[in-house]
């Protein structure tokens, strides 16, 4: 099978990729021939933009708010990782499936947007690239040693996995058939969102079942129980990253206190003419 990289590898990251994405190489080809089911739902969203969160509100939505089972499996025990799980093992699980990827369409099943369920979850990028620095920092064996500096010059020169941002960003935007949503409005207009999400995928719920959906998928309450589970799960990369730190901020405009001015107008003469201009991009609350 051919080897397949995606955008943005590089050798700085390459330690990264291997430790996260061990079947990157010889699985990515493949997934253009999942047998997509049409109960099937993908979360995507470029890396350290709220795909978790936005993946346990559309299980929760999925699976008739099942709360507990949600309080008792590990997260991604029940939300495959893509591009990360061998495909013989995806092809088993009950549905309906609900799944995290950071691939763009190209690498997808071709027209899958017609078959199935997308939600696309987009973050400020001056948040996400702190974000994505922390992370990096905090998984165990990599010892990371890059600045946030180095990250901003490395997403200048589409040198972070999954590639250029705005590529990704715009490339779901463009596609009426994928729900948009954004990391910001998900936080402050929670109900609304949700709601949304909920009809997207043709579901009903009363408004106080919402608001306890909305709870339980606070970060708070993430960030406690994702912590929790992850202790007793065996999978090796999971192992590598520490939840605790893995939920780190939950905040919008945490990009402040870590950016200084050179990398803020670094970041917006990126993004400038490149964006979709009818996306709306907000970096504080
Ligand atoms: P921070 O590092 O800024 O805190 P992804 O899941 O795409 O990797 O994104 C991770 C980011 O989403 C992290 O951002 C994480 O804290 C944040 N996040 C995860 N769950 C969240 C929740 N329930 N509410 C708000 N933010 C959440």
């Amino acid at each position: 099978l051919e080897r397949v990289i995606l955008p943005g590898y590089n050798e700085s990251l390459k330690i990264h990729n291997e430790i996260l994405f061990p079947n990157f190489c010889n699985e990515l080809l493949k997934i253009k021939d999942l047998k997509l089911r049409p109960d099937d739902t993908f979360v995507i969203g470029y890396p350290k933009s709220g795909t978790t969160w936005t993946e346990e509100i559309v299980w929760l939505i999925q699976n008739d708010l099942d709360f507990e089972k949600c309080s008792r499996q590990f997260h991604f025990e029940r939300v495959p990782f893509l591009e990360k799980e061998p495909l013989n093992k995806i092809d088993l699980l009950p549905a309906p499936r609900v799944f995290k990827s950071h691939l763009t369409l190209d690498y997808l099943p071709d027209k899958i947007e017609q078959f199935c369920k997308i939600i696309y979850v987009m973050r400020n990028p001056k948040d996400m690239l702190v974000s994505y620095f922390n992370f990096m920092k905090s998984i165990k064996g990599i010892d990371y040693n890059g600045t946030l500096e180095n990250i901003i010059e490395d997403f200048s020169q589409d040198k972070i996995v999954y590639g250029n941002w705005c590529d990704h960003v715009n490339q779901f935007y463009s596609n009426s058939n994928i729900l948009f949503i954004t990391y910001e409005d998900l936080l402050e207009k929670s109900f609304e969102i949700v709601k949304k999400i909920v009809e997207f995928l043709g579901k009903s719920y009363t408004d106080k079942e919402i608001e306890r959906l909305i709870e339980v998928t606070s970060f708070k309450n993430m960030k406690s129980t994702s912590t929790q589970l992850s202790r007793f799960h065996s999978d090796e990369t999971f192992k590598r990253i520490d939840f605790s730190l893995f939920f780190r901020k939950g905040e919008i405009g945490n990009w402040v206190s870590h950016f200084n001015d050179q990398m803020s107008s670094k970041v917006d003469d990126l993004i400038k003419h490149k964006i979709n201009p009818n996306i709306e991009i907000r970096y504080l609350p």
